[in-house]
Order: structure tokens, then C-alpha cells, then sequence
């Protein structure tokens, strides 16, 4: 049996779905979602999705969640750095109890030990978890969402400006969704090749060069300018973004000004069966002028 932890979030969820696509057959018994609200995953439940309540903030209930698992898809959490670290932790430990056979964990591109941003940090203290576990185990590294360009580009459309403390770094974006179907191919794969996978776009572009996109597709004027961590980190607090998610926030764009988002791999390509969608086509889903109805 899998089971995919943070079902209820939008990563674990839409990896769920993604492995009932692969695999309608999993709805005889052989998948189940861990969740802090069972009542919120009812419609994973009326599909045949065994349903079971856990909270890695609560370590007794995980041996139950956790019982006669063989894949184990563990879903980064979010919140402070140190305490998905230590969720995480919690959870290596449960599996590990409950006799968890493989684990597959929701990692990041740039999760090292010298990164500039904590929640990189966090996921590597996590794979270094995992390691000294000594459960057979696989790493996904997620490159940056390209969903959260529309969170990002939306007010900055409106000033014809958007302002990162990004420098001229790269990203190699991928959708959410999308990272969730690479997932849910590796967690069905009868073999994996590889102990670590980096999923990423085909290519990396700057700021500059998607703010330019953003605007030749949607029809709006979007500059890009740099500007200093401490200036943006003060702009999303100034929005009302609590203190430590702008500081996070703030940091992960001094990694893509390091250039410690930029890789491009093929191992999307390798899992799925075919690339993920360019920049372009999604940059296009998000910002073309909707025609009339
Ligand atoms: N690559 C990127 O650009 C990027 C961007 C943002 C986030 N991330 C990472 O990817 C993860 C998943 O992304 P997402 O979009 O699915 O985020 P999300 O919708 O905020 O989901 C977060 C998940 O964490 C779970 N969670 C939080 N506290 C927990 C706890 N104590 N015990 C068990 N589960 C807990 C939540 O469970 P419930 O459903 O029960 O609330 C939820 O499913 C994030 O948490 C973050 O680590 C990556």
C-alpha cells in the first residue's frame, strides 16, 4: 500500500490524483492519505482512498497512520524552518517503526547545509534524516513552483514593475501540478534508478527575462529591478506577511541570486515519460487575456 502524507495540501493532493490516473487499481485498497482533518479529505474517502488522521506534531498518531505502508510519500510541511525539521524527523521515525519499506520525500533544488535559505536547510537536515535512517528512500528535489509566478506577477503588473532581491539568477520553474506527476511516477515506478531526483524545467531564466514574457503575454508593461533583501523582506511585511515567512520568503531569492536555483535536469523527462511544459506555455496559461466568452 502507498500512502501520501499532506493530502489535504495542494502538492499532496494533486499527487494523489495524479496516482489514481496512473492507476485506477490503487482504489482497491492499496491507497491511502494521511491528513490533520479526516472531514477535509471526505472526497478522497467516497473514492475508496483509505483515509487516516495524523499529525506529525502529534507522534502517536503516526504508528497507526503508518501501519502495513510499503511507500511512504512524505510531503514537505510548511511553517518555520526548524519545526518542519523536526515534523519531518517525526516522521522518519513513525515509518521506521511501522516498518515503512521505501520512503519518497518532497525535497528542494538547493537543499544544503551552506544554503542562504532556511527552508533549503531544513529539507537537507531532512535527506540527512532520511540517510542516517537507513530506510531505502528516495529524494525529489523540487525546483521553485511556477504557480507562485501569478502570486508574484499580479501587483507587480499593476506598477509595471517586479521587484525581487533576485539579482540576474535563474530559475528552471515547473508547476505544481506537474511536480506532483513526476512524484506520483516515482512513487509507482517498480524501480528507481536513481537515490535522488532533481525535477526541474528544461531551462533557467532570469527575472528580467520572464518579467519581459509576462509582458509580451499579457499585453501589460512588467519591468524587472532588483532590489536589496532587506528592501523586499521590509515590502512583505509591510503587506502583512508575518516576519519569519517574509525572512524565508526573502532568503530564497538570495539563493536564486547565488544562482542555486538554476539547474536544469532531465529527470522530469525520465519519470514521466516527456519534459515538463515550457516557461512559455505556462507563462501563457497565466497571463494571456482571457478572450470574452
Ligand atoms: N517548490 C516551491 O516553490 C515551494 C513553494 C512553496 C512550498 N513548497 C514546499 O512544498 C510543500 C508542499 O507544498 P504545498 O503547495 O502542498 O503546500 P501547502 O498546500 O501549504 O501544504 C502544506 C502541507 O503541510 C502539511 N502539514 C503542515 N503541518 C503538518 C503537520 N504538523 N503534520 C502533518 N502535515 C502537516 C499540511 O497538512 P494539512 O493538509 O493537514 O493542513 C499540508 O498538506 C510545502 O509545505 C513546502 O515545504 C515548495
Amino acid at each position: 500500500m502507498i500512502l501520501v502524507t499532506g493530502a489535504n495540501g495542494q502538492l499532496g493532493r494533486r499527487i494523489v490524483q495524479h496516482l489514481i490516473a496512473r492507476e485506477p487499481s490503487l482504489l482497491d485498497g492499496r491507497l491511502g492519505v494521511s491528513v490533520r482533518d479526516a472531514a477535509r479529505a471526505n472526497e478522497l474517502a467516497s473514492r475508496g482512498v483509505i483515509v487516516r488522521q495524523a499529525d506529525f506534531d502529534q507522534p502517536d498518531s503516526l504508528a497507526a497512520a503508518f501501519a502495513g505502508i510499503r511507500r511512504l510519500v512524505l510531503v514537505s510541511t510548511d511553517g518555520p524552518a526548524a519545526q518542519r525539521s523536526a515534523r519531518h524527523r517525526q516522521a522518519i521515525d513513525a515509518a521506521l517503526a511501522a516498518g515503512v519499506s521505501h520512503i519518497l520525500y518532497t525535497s528542494s533544488l538547493d537543499a544544503h547545509a551552506d544554503s542562504p535559505s532556511g527552508f533549503a536547510r531544513a529539507h537537507q537536515e531532512t535527506e540527512a534524516a532520511l540517510a542516517h535512517s537507513g530506510v531505502a528512500h528516495t529524494v525529489l528535489r523540487n525546483t521553485l513552483y511556477a504557480d507562485d509566478l501569478r502570486q508574484l506577477a499580479e501587483p507587480a503588473l499593476a506598477q509595471g514593475v517586479l521587484r525581487l532581491p533576485a539579482g540576474t539568477g535563474r530559475v528552471s520553474l515547473v508547476s505544481r501540478d506537474e511536480l506532483a506527476q513526476a512524484i506520483a511516477a516515482a512513487a509507482l515506478a517498480p524501480r528507481l534508478d536513481k537515490h535522488m531526483y532533481e525535477l526541474t524545467g528544461q531551462t533557467a531564466l532570469d527575472y528580467a527575462d520572464i518579467a519581459a514574457r509576462i509582458a509580451r503575454v499579457s499585453g501589460r508593461p512588467l519591468s524587472y529591478e532588483d532590489v536589496s533583501a532587506e528592501a523586499y523582506a521590509g515590502s512583505l511585511v509591510a503587506q502583512g506577511v508575518p516576519g519569519w515567512f517574509a525572512s524565508a520568503l526573502t532568503e530564497r531569492f538570495v539563493s536564486v541570486a547565488a544562482g542555486r536555483l538554476a539547474a536544469t535536469s532531465s529527470d522530469f523527462a525520465a519519470l514521466v515519460g516527456h519534459p515538463p511544459k515550457s516557461l512559455d506555455c505556462l507563462i501563457h496559461e497565466y497571463f494571456a487575456p482571457r478572450s470574452p466568452a
